[in-house]
């Protein structure tokens, strides 16, 4: 080595520590860490792991953890994963337990946070779905809205997943209950129609409640009607209820129902064509017979509300939550006598809306001229 490249080696040396001490101090002050460091603990890290939790809840990967510790074989097996992509599966498990959701032990993976344990209870089934409702329908339109809006696109039927919705729904299963114990004859024979019935469990309700009902229950989404065809026989109600794949608008059924039933999917509807619907229950129900309708409304402070309620504006059917007196006003206008619109808990958007039908002229225009009473509570 010559004397100009010692010196050269020598000084490089004296100044690689140097340079990687101040380096290494421009990193650590740098002003955008505090920010990155807020925003995942803040925000980031409670996605992921919502994200985790929601996707190990409705593959059913928590309920088998549930039951007992699991490794990656069983977990593999049960989700019917191939053989090539078992080093993914155990990627994503152990992502879940660096995220603090899962814990590990002799090999077997188990259910650790709080909230895994919680989402792995069969009661807990509809929070599980709401998540995953979340997740998959409301993250989209936050994020994609103004992309949509340039390249004018929307969201079609096809891009919600009927059955998730389906379970979601049950969250409100005590408000729909406590709205069909106010409704329901619980003694006499009642004939129900049931519209967009999802997984059945309000039908499987009013069916346990009085033991004369008979039903038919109809869903637009195939994939849903034949959900709840099954849950049906399960629950050993398919010799009373009739479930069938079928679009309210088209029903091709006698006027015979004493009370028909839409539990939260009147925003399914446009709502320049929410008339028309209410028009064509009406049509389907006997003389005297009833319409129950349950929904959320607009104007709660709801934060779920209003992402709902967003894509709905987004999507390429249906219409915003109604506002409570404009829909009490439209079964007024497709011809219902004595409508109500009640507040089921107070203080909370959800209501009941009820009206009857008279019989004459049902679903015809001259219906709409007839000025029933409307109360709202
Ligand atoms: C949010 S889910 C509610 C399910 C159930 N009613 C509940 O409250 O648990 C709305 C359901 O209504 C159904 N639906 C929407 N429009 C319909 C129509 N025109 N005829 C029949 N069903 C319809 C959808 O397919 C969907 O399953």
């Amino acid at each position: 080595m010559d004397l100009l490249s010692l010196a050269r080696t020598v000084k490089h040396r004296v100044e690689a520590p140097l340079t990687d001490a101040l380096s290494l101090a421009r990193i650590a002050t740098d002003p955008r860490n505090p920010v990155l460091l807020t925003l995942s603990t803040a925000l980031v890290n409670p996605l992921y792991r919502a994200a985790f939790l929601a996707s190990a809840a409705g593959s059913g990967v928590l309920g088998c953890l549930a039951v007992r510790p699991c490794d990656l074989d069983s977990l593999a097996e049960y989700l019917e994963v191939p053989q090539d992509d078992r080093p993914r599966l155990r990627a994503w498990l152990d992502t879940g337990v660096r995220l603090g959701e899962l814990g590990t032990r002799e090999g077997c993976y188990r259910l650790r946070s709080p909230a895994a344990r919680l989402l792995a209870l069969p009661g807990n089934d509809a929070v599980a779905a709401t998540l995953e409702e979340i997740l998959r329908f409301h993250v989209p339109v936050l994020l994609d809205a103004p992309r949509m809006l340039s390249a004018g696109r929307r969201f079609s039927l096809a891009d919600q997943d009927g059955t998730v919705i389906a379970r979601s729904s049950l969250a409100l299963r005590a408000m729909v209950e406590a709205a069909l114990d106010r409704t329901l004859d619980r003694e006499g024979p009642v004939r129900l129609l049931e519209v967009g019935c999802g997984t059945g469990a309000h039908v499987r309700y009013a069916a346990e409640a009085n033991p004369r009902l008979t039903a038919v229950a109809v869903d637009l989404q195939e994939d849903v009607a034949a959900r709840a065809a099954d849950n049906m026989a399960a629950w050993g109600l398919a010799d009373r209820v009739e479930t069938r794949q079928g679009d309210l608008r088209t029903l091709d059924l006698q006027p015979q129902f004493d009370l028909v039933t839409l539990h939260n999917n009147i925003y399914y509807f446009p709502e320049d064509e929410r008339v028309e619907a209410l028009r064509r229950a009406r049509a389907l129900l006997a003389p005297g017979g009833r319409l129950l309708l349950t929904t959320s409304c607009r104007g709660g402070g709801n934060a779920g509300l209003d992402v709902l309620n967003l894509w709905f504006t987004y999507a390429d059917f249906g219409g915003p939550l109604p506002h409570a007196d404009d829909l009490a006003a439209q079964l007024a206008e497709a011809g219902f006598t004595d409508v109500r619109a009640t507040r089921i808990v107070p203080g909370q958007p959800f209501r009941a809306f009820t009206g009857t039908s008279t019989g004459s002229g049902a679903g015809s225009p001259s219906s709409v001229r007839s000025v029933p009473s409307v109360q709202s509570v």
